[in-house]
């Protein structure tokens, strides 16, 4: 069986949520699938990282016998360069021209910013990598999850992993990218700086250490403060979601400035808390830059007055120092930022680790078992039992659909007419018995294959905020305009045509632009399009007229030569044109009845199959 092998491996990459809890393995838990993304890249980039460090460290010690030069009042253009720890293979001194040792300098300066192009477009095409690698990973979780563990997630969470928490998580790995650059070149300077003095970098290291541990407080606030953001986030997400799905409501309601007042609410807590954290963060810098004086003033003081060190060494070791400085600092607030929003992706975890654990494992054609369904004989449910979880919808529920026969469900609201339309489908499947096509039972591996050869009208229309025509493509994208006309023209939807942009027509969203009635046959358009061999109708027809009901007991008469029909209806008109009618009530079949009926000779010409 072929598993979402890039889901998998984001799964095995994102340990759970319970695992990972703490801040540190979430940031191990990034840095490791950015390594796993492209481990070639990543050791590019940090080769690429070694190289300009050194080539730009290599650009400063250079500068040591100009500086030298220049201190001693020599105008000669004559330099004779003393080599240092290098005198075993150069010589006490090499001598050379003023014009070639710039030029040298030059040439160093000049490919070290080469180096950093490069670095910096590698470093880019990593990142860019593994954040798309991250966002699929994590989208087709989604996609390949279980209806159930889906339905039970609120899409305004899902909205707000997929585009807010996943930009978090984008800045935690920019944050991780420039700590570690910052890393190398803080590594190489102390290198460099330990050659130059010993003392005086083990100085300025113990000092560094000192100002990161007085900051710790604040690292364990920025993760505090990360987790309320996320939590913040997804309320505002939620709030604003709602807002927009149900505004018509809302708007009926008056009840506009109910959520106006509950977003004002949110971001005023969001704002006090950026605030605190603000005060925290600056309080921070001012610690550091003061600290950072000090340091200074005592590594002058120490370098010239207690080591006596040269005045060339001490001006290159203040350059290096100020160089480092920064860099210090920049890795205080990386890491500031990284603790933040990192804690977006322990929020991802939580999606991913749920969807992969409730993975639906189809069988793909060419896997083991992988069964090509064609309805030939019936659809049979036997002895299911269903519950959401709350008692059973479903107790002892056993009934045949014959194929090419019309099969109405009938019964009283909240019967569980629509449970039994998704357990046809495989979208559920039941916590006893179980449901076959000849013979072949539904389950986790063969329902996905099964709905190839399925059409479902559900009770709720939903159509996409794009044309007609695309609406139509998602049951078959390979329809031509010919059959999306004969698909609309059987579900009684010739007023598609009368649009001036006919099947081109955008439908907009929530499809407002249609009525009820004009949305329903689109939609049963749609399922006919697919050609399927069982045809699930969920209420399909509520939204038409009395008048109505004629075309549909012709249409599904007629289509039930060639399809298997389940119809779940509250219209007795309908009923027409069953051949068996199942009536569902408190959790049983409470009657089965078969109709002997008579086809009558079709009316119409135009037929879909
Ligand atoms: N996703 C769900 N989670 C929990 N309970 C659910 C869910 N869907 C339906 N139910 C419950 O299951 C019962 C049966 O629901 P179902 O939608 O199957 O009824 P129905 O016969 O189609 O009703 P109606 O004629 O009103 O459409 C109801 O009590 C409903 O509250
Ligand atoms: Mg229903």
């Amino acid at each position: 069986m072929r598993r979402n092998a890039a889901g998998a491996a984001m799964a095995n990459a994102l340990p759970s949520a319970n695992k990972a809890t703490d801040t540190a393995k979430l940031c191990v838990t990034l840095a490791r699938f950015i390594f796993m993304t492209a481990p070639r890249r990543f050791f590019l980039t940090a080769g690429l990282l070694l190289i300009g460090g050194l080539t730009e460290s290599l650009s400063l010690v250079m500068l040591l016998p100009f500086l030298h030069f220049m201190g001693g009042g020599n105008h000669s253009t004559h330099l004779s360069i003393p080599t240092g720890f290098l005198s075993s293979i150069f010589g006490p001194t090499v001598e050379t021209e003023l014009w070639v040792a710039l030029a040298v300098v030059a040439t160093v300066i000049i490919s070290s910013a080469l180096i950093t192009r490069a670095r910096m477009l590698t470093m880019s095409r990593l990142l860019l990598d593994t954040l798309n690698k991250l966002r699929m990973d994590l989208f087709r979780s989604i996609a390949s999850t279980r209806w159930t563990t889906f339905s039970k997630m609120r899409v305004a969470d899902l909205d707000h992993v997929l585009t807010g928490d996943i930009d978090r998580v984008q800045q935690s790995a920019v944050s991780i990218f420039m700590l570690f650059q910052n890393g190398v070149f803080l590594i190489i300077y102390t290198v460099l700086s330990c050659i130059l003095s010993l003392k005086m970098t083990a100085f300025a290291v113990v000092m560094g250490f000192i100002v990161f541990l007085i900051q710790a407080p604040i690292r364990k606030m920025s993760a505090e403060f990360g987790d309320k953001l996320t939590r913040e986030r997804q309320t505002q997400y939620r709030t604003i979601n709602d807002f927009l799905l149900g505004l018509k409501v809302t708007k009926s309601y008056n009840a506009e400035q109910r959520y106006v007042h509950e977003l004002g609410a949110i971001l005023e807590r969001m704002k006090a808390d950026a605030l605190k954290y603000s005060g925290f963060t600056s309080l921070s810098n001012i610690i550091f830059q003061s600290a950072t004086a000090v340091v200074a003033c005592v590594f002058i003081y120490a370098s010239y007055a207690v080591y006596k060190l040269d005045v060339a060494r001490i001006v290159l070791l203040l350059i290096i120092f100020m160089r480092l400085a920064p860099r210090f600092s920049d890795i205080q607030t990386q890491l500031h930022s990284l603790f933040v929003s990192i804690q977006a992706l322990s929020a991802m975890q939580k999606v991913v680790t749920e969807c992969e654990a409730n993975k639906e494992e189809a069988r793909v054609a060419g896997d083991e078992g992988f069964i090509h369904f064609k309805l030939k004989d019936k659809l049979s449910f036997s002895h299911v039992r269903f519950s959401y979880g709350n008692g059973d919808v479903l107790k002892d529920v056993s009934f045949d659909v014959p194929a090419n026969k019309v099969t109405a469900v009938i019964g009283p609201s909240g019967g569980g007419k629509s449970t039994i339309a998704d357990l046809a489908m495989g979208f559920i499947t039941p916590q006893t018995g179980h449901i076959a096509v000849d013979g072949s039972r539904l389950d986790g591996t063969t329902s996905r294959a099964w709905r190839d050869y399925t059409a479902y009208v559900p009770q709720d229309t939903y159509l996409l905020p794009a044309s007609i025509a695309d609406n139509l493509r998602i049951a078959r994208p390979t329809a031509t305009a010919q059959d999306i006309r004969k698909a609309l023209l059987l579900a009684q939807a010739e007023f598609v045509y009368r649009f001036p942009k006919g099947i081109d027509t955008i439908v907009g969203d929530g499809a407002q632009k249609l009525s009820g009635g004009e949305r329903q046959r689109i939609a049963v358009a749609r399922a006919l399009l697919k050609k399927p061999d069982l045809l699930i109708l969920d209420e399909a027809t509520s939204a038409l007229d009395a008048n109505n009901t004629d075309w549909i007991v012709d249409m599904l008469t007629k289509l039930s030569k060639k399809v298997t029909i389940l119809l779940i209806t509250h219209n007795p008109a309908v009923l027409r044109c069953a051949h068996r009618v199942i009536t569902v009530q408190d959790g049983t079949v409470a009657e089965m009845k078969d109709v002997k009926r008579r086809n009558k000779k079709p009316k119409r010409k135009s037929e879909n199959r």
